[in-house]
């Protein structure tokens, strides 16, 4: 199996990611790339559904029996001004593909290129899913939501990552990106002059009790990696009167659901505590955001497999440590097992970076482990 692109049929799908490099959308806005995607899956003979304003989805069905297997990328850029210098920098001031979803987007377009190919060798059906606004909302719960991905048995997907080096593959088992979750607090006290503290019930004080022990609530967790952190506190009037009122803001990143829900009760319980102390009372409000990354072992497995068939076993790196930032993949995990991994692209910029730059050739190293995983997977 050498699933080798031809130079021409490269060359077109590396002209697809500058192309998507140079017209950079925000979430929700991505109609240049959305009508390249559809207009490329047209041109290789794949069906095409838009159950949203923007991004879209291609179903190929193979020759042989077999899953419903999903791949996606994200198509949404970031409100970053291009610093990269390069001949197809984005036309956009203010805005860059800074995390790379234009190498996801072309890799994703490469791997149906080769797939159309492979047809008659392919088990099940395809769905090359293009999601919107990974960086904004969320586009993968309104995906879901649409019904356009029920019944799908394998979801997979890839992010660059500029901590690998350019051309290998990261593997992690199990938990790898965190749930991302947010939560504001008010306390409610009683206000007195400041000269008798005792007649009144000090909000400002409880909630800056409330600080310290919220930020060390992740040691009670250990190994396991969590956070709690308070990025906005507001409090009180003038120096002689004791506040009646304080806000905190803050989030709170945790691996998998059993933690996520244990860091919850402690940040209540916190909270209450803290407010007690003063004679205050906390009403607390929890957001839930993405729920995080969650890998399968047998499909991150079969990822380990065809990328080391694919580059070799020395270009496999398995993924020590999972991060605390997240990634709305963690959805698509909820419904059906899958695995999410990285691509190495290497440089010295980080995500985000307005200098971010993935070598082109990172295009074509995903494009074609998909391509190896659509034609792998078995129930
Ligand atoms: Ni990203």
């Amino acid at each position: 199996m050498s699933l080798n692109f031809t130079n021409e049929e490269a060359r077109r799908v590396l002209d697809l990611r500058r192309a998507l490099h140079q017209n950079p959308e925000p979430g929700n806005e991505e109609t240049f790339a959305t009508d390249l995607i559809l207009k490329t899956l047209s041109s290789l003979g794949i069906e095409t559904l838009r159950p949203l304003a923007t991004g879209c989805v291609g179903v190929l069905k193979g020759g042989l029996p077999g899953p419903r297997v999903a791949f996606r990328a994200d198509i949404d850029a970031l409100p970053v001004t291009e610093e990269t210098g390069v001949s197809f920098a984005s036309l956009r001031p203010g805005c860059m593909h800074a995390c790379g979803h234009d190498v996801h987007t072309a890799a994703l377009l490469g791997a149906a290129t080769l797939l159309v190919r492979e047809k008659d060798r392919l088990p099940g059906t395809v769905l090359f899913v293009f999601q919107p606004d990974e960086e904004g909302d969320g586009g993968a719960a309104r995906l879901l939501d649409s019904g356009v991905l029920d019944g799908v048995d394998r979801f997979f997907g890839c992010h660059v990552s500029p901590d690998l080096p350019a051309g290998t593959v990261g593997v992690r088992y199990g938990k790898f990106y965190a749930a991302a979750d947010t939560f504001d607090a008010v306390f409610f006290g009683r206000g007195c002059h400041g000269a008798t503290p005792e007649k009144g019930a000090d909000a400002l004080a409880a909630a800056a009790l409330s600080v310290p022990r919220l930020k060390a609530l992740p040691a009670e967790f250990l190994p396991e990696r969590a956070v709690v952190n308070v990025g906005s506190f507001h409090a009180g009037t003038v120096r002689n009167i004791v506040a009646d009122r304080a806000e905190i803001m803050g989030i709170i990143r945790t691996l998998g659901e059993e933690t996520r829900a244990a860091m919850g009760e402690r940040v209540s319980q916190t909270l209450s505590e803290a407010a007690a102390a003063y004679g205050a009372a906390a009403e607390l409000t929890l957001r839930r955001g993405y729920p995080g990354v969650v890998n399968h072992d047998r499909e991150t497995a079969l990822v380990e497999e065809r990328a080391a068939a694919l580059f070799g076993p020395e270009k496999v790196v398995r993924i020590e440590t999972p991060t605390m930032t997240t990634e709305d993949f963690g959805f698509y995990l909820q419904k059906a097992p899958g695995s999410f991994y990285h691509v190495g692209v290497g440089g010295e910029e980080p995500l985000h970076s307005p200098r971010f730059l993935p070598p082109e050739e990172t295009v074509l190293t995903a494009a074609r482990l998909h391509a190896a995983l659509a034609l792998g997977v078995r129930l």
